[in-house]
């Protein structure tokens, strides 16, 4: 068995019953345990869509999704919902905190949900939010926090669990260019420490040339991959760069 720790077999989504939007369109696509991986692609190509699905949070109209050698693709709404609790951390593209909480308070949520004791939850969410530059804002609610330090308060809850994966929809967005960095720093450190996967979809082209595959989605389908080695990208044979492709060199 390989170490993949997600496999997409030929995955599709079609929304809606009247007018179909093809938004998925057999994706096939193997994760290794470890692995830092960008997606990107333009505006309505499929990006969320194929995070909502490796997240549990939607269900593929046909084909597979394996979880550490699992098929999921047909799992309970309960059995996802535990999965996504023990195995996974998300950053969504639009944060969803809870507004009655405080930041501490949402980092601790998803530890308390998981079953752990109330006060090592509350050391662990100070912890993570120390570590995201918001020591000083632990008791802040998100209406009292800027965009940018809401979107690390997501990333601090994301991470509660210690999740196999995380995904991140935009994570670093609405940061400048110092927080985006030590975000980016913090979830190289746990990359290599305890060999975390990180799956993040962005716009921005630094960011993604940080990570170690950068997958680009086109019209649903993955038109392009390209591999670090070293300090360069090798393209697959299938590249073929859109309107915005000539930003990722071939090496
Ligand atoms: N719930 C839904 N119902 C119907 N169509 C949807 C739904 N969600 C997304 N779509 C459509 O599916 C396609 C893919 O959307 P998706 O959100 O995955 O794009 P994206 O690549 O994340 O775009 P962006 O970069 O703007 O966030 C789009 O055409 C979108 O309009
Ligand atoms: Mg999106």
């Amino acid at each position: 068995m390989s170490d993949d720790i997600i496999v997409l077999k030929d995955l599709s989504k079609i929304y809606g019953n009247g007018v179909q939007v093809r938004a998925l369109d057999g994706i096939n696509l193997n994760i290794e345990t470890g692995e830092f991986v960008a997606i990107v692609g333009p505006s309505g190509s499929g990006k969320s869509t194929l995070l909502n699905m490796i997240g549990l949070l939607d269900t593929p109209s046909s084909g597979q999704i394996f979880l550490k050698g699992i098929d999921v693709s047909r799992a309970s709404a309960g059995e996802r919902a535990h999965l996504r609790n023990r195995e996974l951390g998300f950053v969504f593209q639009y944060h969803h905190l809870i507004p009655e909480f405080s930041a501490l308070e949402n980092v601790m949520m998803p530890m308390l949900i998981a079953g752990k004791e109330k006060a090592e939850a509350q050391e662990t969410a100070r912890e993570l939010l120390v570590s995201v530059g918001l020591e000083e804002r632990l008791s802040n609610k998100p209406n009292q926090l800027s965009g940018g330090q809401n979107q690390r308060v997501a990333v601090a809850r994301a991470l509660a669990n210690g999740p196999s994966i995380v995904i991140g929809d935009e994570l670093t967005g609405n940061l400048d260019t110092k927080s985006s960095d030590l975000i980016y720093n913090l979830l190289r450190e746990l990359n290599r420490k305890i060999n975390q996967t990180f799956i993040l979809v962005t716009h921005d082209m630094t960011l993604a040339e940080k990570t170690d595959r950068i997958l680009r989605i086109v019209d649903g389908k993955l038109v392009c991959e390209l591999r670090r080695k070293g300090d360069l990208f090798i393209a697959s044979e299938a590249c073929e760069l859109g309107e915005d492709g000539g930003k990722i060199k071939r090496s």
